[in-house]
């Protein structure tokens, strides 16, 4: 009888575990809230944790998305004959670039503002250099290096890649330090 009353005296009305947590002096019950508010308190972590990183998780995903938007069409090969260039601009509308298909077919893309005062830059076919008519500056077109005339520093070299025929720009690069 008197441990019923002992009982009854401390349990608390309240449903809240943490109340009955805190007034609970019977072991067993005292367990139970433990593990109740343990459980709780581990849920109520997990949701506050992947709330948290949700944000970095979307991030994540659009950025799977803009690897694709780094690609930037330029032409279509069979447009592109041996020899030839063509203009284009990468990675903005303001850097001009050029994309050159060489004599022995492969494909060269730089920013094709010169390095010494930013005249635009030429593909010489008949040397296969690439041309800065402003103060005849010759860069070479395998690398980009200046080989002659007043420019000190390469050009960016633009990676291209050939996907379905057509011709894209996928990244830009500076050497120098
Ligand atoms: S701007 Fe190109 S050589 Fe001077």
């Amino acid at each position: 009888m008197n441990d019923k009353k002992y009982t009854k005296r401390n349990q608390s009305n309240s449903n809240s575990d943490m109340v009955n947590l805190v007034n609970n002096l019977d072991q067993k019950t005292d367990l139970k809230y433990n593990r109740r508010a343990f459980l709780k308190t581990a849920a109520g972590a997990s949701v506050a944790l992947g709330v948290a990183t949700l944000p970095l998780s979307v991030r994540t995903l659009v950025g799977a998305f803009e690897d694709d938007s780094d690609h930037v069409e330029i032409v279509k090969l069979s447009e592109l004959p041996k020899g030839s260039s063509v203009k284009f601009n990468y990675p903005t509308e303001e850097d001009s670039a050029l994309l050159v298909h060489t004599k022995s077919g492969e494909l060269k893309a730089y920013n094709n503002a010169c390095t010494h005062l930013m005249c635009p830059v030429f593909y010489e076919e008949k040397e296969e250099v690439l041309l800065c008519p402003c103060h005849k500056g010759y860069f070479d077109l395998n690398n980009g290096q200046p080989i002659a005339g007043p420019p000190q520093r390469e050009l960016p070299l633009i990676e291209v890649e050939v996907i379905n025929g057509v011709v894209y720009a996928v990244d830009r690069k500076y050497r120098h330090g």
